[in-house]
C-alpha cells in the first residue's frame, strides 16, 4: 500500500507538489488543505481546513491515517506547525518554528550569516526612523530597505536614490504599513548581478540541492513595476555557470545548514537560497524555509525520481534519492489578475488553456464560479471555464521542452492566442538567459 500525504497550502506551488507526489509510485493519496478548486479539476483531493487550525489538521491526519504532511507556505511554519505535529507524534516535512526564523526574521538570518562568514550584502539593523534615516544619508544610494518579519515579498525597497529609501522608512516606521509591533528594519548594500534560486532538501547537516531556477519578481516586462510574489520562472539557468552553483553550495548552503544545526536549530525541509551572482561570487539576498513559488512549478517537473519516496526517506533519517532531467528546460509563466500586486480584480472567468503530456496548469487564486457549483458532474462543463479569479496570482502555465527557446515559444504562442482580458502576464520569462546567449556569441 502506498503512502497518504497531506499537503498544506493553496497555491500553484502546492498544486505542483501534489501533482508530483501523485506521479510517484510510493504515494497513493494526496489531500491538499485547503487547496483550491483548480486542483480538484486535476483530480487532487482537497479539504477545507484552514492551515492555521493545527488541531483540525492533526485530527484529519489521524482519522484518515495519513503518513506525513508537507508544509507549503511560510506562515504555518512560523506558527510552529511542525513542532505541533511532532508533539503528537505526527511527521511533517518542514522546519521547526525556531529553524524557520531563517526566513521569518531577516535579522536572524543576517546575524547567522555574519557569525559564519556566509557571503551576503553588508547591513545594519535599525529600530527607529531617525537612526535609520541618518544611516541612509551617510551611506547614500543605492541602498536596500527591508522590513523585518514577513511582508509577503512586499517589504523590500531597492532604493536607487536616498529619497526613495527615506520614503520606505517612513512607510514602515511612521505609516506602520507592516504593523507596528517590534519594528526592525535592515538596511543593506545593493548587490549587482543576476539572481537565481537554489533550493535544497535538507535533513540536519545533510542536504540535496535541486537544479537552480530564476524567478521574475517585478510585475511587468523588463523588470519594471512593483515587486510581486513572482511572475514566472525557469530551470535550469544556463547563464549561471556550474562553477557559480558549486561555489554557492560550498560557501552558502553547506555552511548555513551546518550553522543552523550547530546553533541548536537544525533544519529539516526545503532551504531556499535566493542568491545574486556578483562579480565577487554568489551572495545571499534571502533565505526561505520552504519551496519557492513559482520556482517549484519550474523545478519539480524536472524531477525523475519519486518525490514522496525521497521525502519519506528524509523523515525516517535515511538516505534519499533525487534525480533530475538535465536535457530539458521547464518554464512557467504566471497569469495574474489585473491590479496585482496592489488590488487584484476578482471574479473574472479564468481562460481555458489546453495542455499536453509536457505541459501543466498549476492553479492558485481561483474559486469555482456559481455556475460550477450547480453543475452535477464536473465533466459536463469545460473544466477551466468554471473557475474565476479570487486573488492576484491565478495560475502558472508551465511546459517542458528540449530548449528554453522552445519552451518560451510554446507558452507564449498559447497565451498570446488566448483572450486574457482581465489578466496580465510577463512576456519575457527566460529572456535573460537568451540575452546571455546572444552576448556570448558576440564575444566569440
Ligand atoms: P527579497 O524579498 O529579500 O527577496 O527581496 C526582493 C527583491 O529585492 C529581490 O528579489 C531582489 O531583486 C531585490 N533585492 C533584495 N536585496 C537586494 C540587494 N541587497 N541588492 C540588490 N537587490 C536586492
Ligand atoms: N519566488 C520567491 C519566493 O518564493 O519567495
Amino acid at each position: 500500500m502506498g503512502m497518504k500525504v497531506l499537503v498544506i497550502g493553496s497555491g500553484a506551488r502546492e498544486h505542483a507538489i501534489a501533482a508530483t507526489l501523485l506521479k510517484g509510485a510510493s504515494v497513493d493519496e494526496v489531500t491538499v488543505a485547503p487547496g483550491n478548486p483548480g486542483m480538484e479539476l486535476d483530480g487532487i483531493r482537497t479539504t477545507r481546513i484552514d492551515p492555521s487550525n493545527h488541531a483540525a489538521l492533526i485530527e484529519f491526519m489521524r482519522s484518515s491515517n495519513y503518513d506525513w504532511a508537507l508544509v507549503g507556505p511560510e506562515v504555518p511554519l512560523m506558527h510552529g506547525i511542525v513542532d505541533d505535529f511532532r508533539e503528537v507524534g505526527l511527521k511533517a516535512f518542514g522546519p521547526t518554528r525556531a529553524a524557520a526564523q531563517v526566513e521569518g526574521s531577516k535579522d536572524f538570518a543576517k546575524q547567522l550569516m555574519a557569525r559564519h562568514a556566509i557571503p551576503t550584502a553588508a547591513y545594519r539593523t535599525f529600530t527607529d526612523y531617525e537612526a535609520a534615516a541618518a544611516y541612509v544619508m551617510e551611506h547614500g544610494a543605492p541602498i536596500v530597505v527591508k522590513a523585518d518579519g514577513l511582508a509577503a515579498g512586499k517589504g523590500v525597497t531597492v532604493a536607487l536614490d536616498t529619497q526613495t529609501a527615506l520614503d520606505a522608512l517612513e512607510d514602515i516606521f511612521v505609516e506602520h504599513r507592516f504593523g507596528n509591533a517590534d519594528l526592525k528594519v535592515v538596511l543593506e548594500d545593493f548587490l549587482e548581478g543576476q539572481e537565481f534560486s537554489l533550493m535544497s532538501f535538507v535533513n540536519g547537516t545533510a542536504f540535496w540541492p535541486m537544479p537552480i531556477s530564476q524567478d521574475h519578481k517585478r510585475a511587468y516586462d523588463g523588470d519594471k513595476g512593483p515587486n510581486t510574489g513572482g511572475m514566472g520562472a525557469y530551470s535550469p539557468v544556463p547563464q549561471i555557470s556550474d562553477e557559480t552553483v558549486t561555489t554557492a553550495i560550498d560557501t552558502i548552503v553547506r555552511p548555513t545548514v551546518k550553522a543552523l544545526a550547530e546553533e541548536g536549530t537544525p533544519f529539516t525541509g526545503i532551504l531556499y537560497a535566493g542568491l545574486i551572482a556578483t562579480d565577487d561570487g554568489p551572495k545571499v539576498i534571502e533565505f526561505n524555509a520552504r519551496f519557492g513559488d513559482p520556482e517549484t512549478e519550474a523545478v519539480l517537473p524536472l524531477l525523475t525520481s519519486d518525490l514522496g519516496e525521497g521525502i519519506n526517506a528524509i523523515l525516517n533519517d535515511e538516505q534519499p534519492t533525487f534525480t533530475w532531467r538535465t536535457d530539458t528546460t521547464a518554464l512557467g509563466v504566471v497569469l495574474a489578475a489585473d491590479g496585482y500586486p496592489g488590488n487584484p480584480k476578482k471574479g473574472t472567468p479564468v481562460p481555458a488553456i489546453e495542455t499536453d503530456a509536457d505541459s501543466h496548469i498549476y492553479y492558485a487564486g481561483v474559486k469555482a464560479s456559481k455556475h460550477h457549483e450547480t453543475v452535477e458532474s464536473a465533466d459536463s462543463a469545460s473544466p477551466t471555464t468554471s473557475l474565476v479569479s479570487s486573488s492576484g496570482r491565478v495560475l502558472v502555465y508551465e511546459t517542458l521542452a528540449p530548449t528554453l527557446k522552445a519552451a518560451q515559444a510554446k507558452i507564449y504562442d498559447t497565451l498570446d492566442a488566448l483572450d486574457t482580458t482581465g489578466f496580465f502576464y510577463r512576456h519575457d520569462i527566460g529572456a535573460k538567459a537568451l540575452q546571455a546567449v546572444v552576448e556570448d556569441d558576440k564575444e566569440q
